[in-house]
């Protein structure tokens, strides 16, 4: 089957901050977030799959910073692993100095999507070949990863997490 890189998958949406999109405080409100980080996942498991894919899960959210009405906001995402039909992907949130332009880093998430056919059912997607450092850091974490999403939605036993398991045993 045909290999593909993170770097193949990458998304980047940049939109503004408005006033209806945020909460009382002015800041970003968290769901209009989560809505563009899970448009631009989408896309990102579309581009790595070239097919139609569903959000399965979203396996980790930060919302460390607040990101202010009228804030310039990137949100960048990237294929990080692929595994038989469903696909990591890795979400980092930028947001941008008006005077300086200088980027900071506001938000990052995890979601999981997985390729499906017209009716609907799972089908394989390609293989992911790390290319970078990070990449290759978010690719060997993410097996645990989705074993603890399987685990927390009731579709594993934790006794069969042995990715998951290690973590904790081997963590000193
Ligand atoms: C996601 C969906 C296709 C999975 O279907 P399913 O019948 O559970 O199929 P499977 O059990 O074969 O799972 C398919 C893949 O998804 C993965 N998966 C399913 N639930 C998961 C979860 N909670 N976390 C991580 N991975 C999950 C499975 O591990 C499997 O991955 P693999 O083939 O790469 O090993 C199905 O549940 C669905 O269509 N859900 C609705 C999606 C949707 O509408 N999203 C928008 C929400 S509004």
């Amino acid at each position: 089957m045909e290999v593909k890189y993170p770097e193949d998958s990458k998304t980047t949406l940049t939109d503004l901050v408005l006033p209806s999109e945020t909460n009382p405080l002015n800041n970003l409100f968290g769901g209009e977030l989560l809505a563009r980080m899970d448009r631009a996942a989408s896309i990102a498991a579309r581009r790595h799959s070239r097919r139609i894919v569903v959000t399965a899960s979203v396996n980790h959210v930060a919302f460390n910073k607040a990101v202010p009405l009228g804030s310039v906001v990137t949100v960048e995402a990237k294929v990080s692993r692929n595994f038989k039909t469903s696909m990591e992907i890795f979400l980092d949130v930028w947001i941008e100095d008006r005077e300086s332009g200088r980027r900071s880093k506001a938000n990052e998430a995890i979601y999981t999507f997985v390729a499906v056919d017209d009716t609907g059912n799972p089908v394989p997607v390609p293989q992911i070949e790390p290319q970078t450092k990070l990449e290759q850091e978010r690719y060997d974490a993410a097996l645990r990863r989705k074993q603890l999403s399987l685990v927390l939605a009731g579709k594993m036993k934790p006794k069969d997490a042995t990715e998951l398991k290690a973590l904790f045993v081997n963590d000193k």
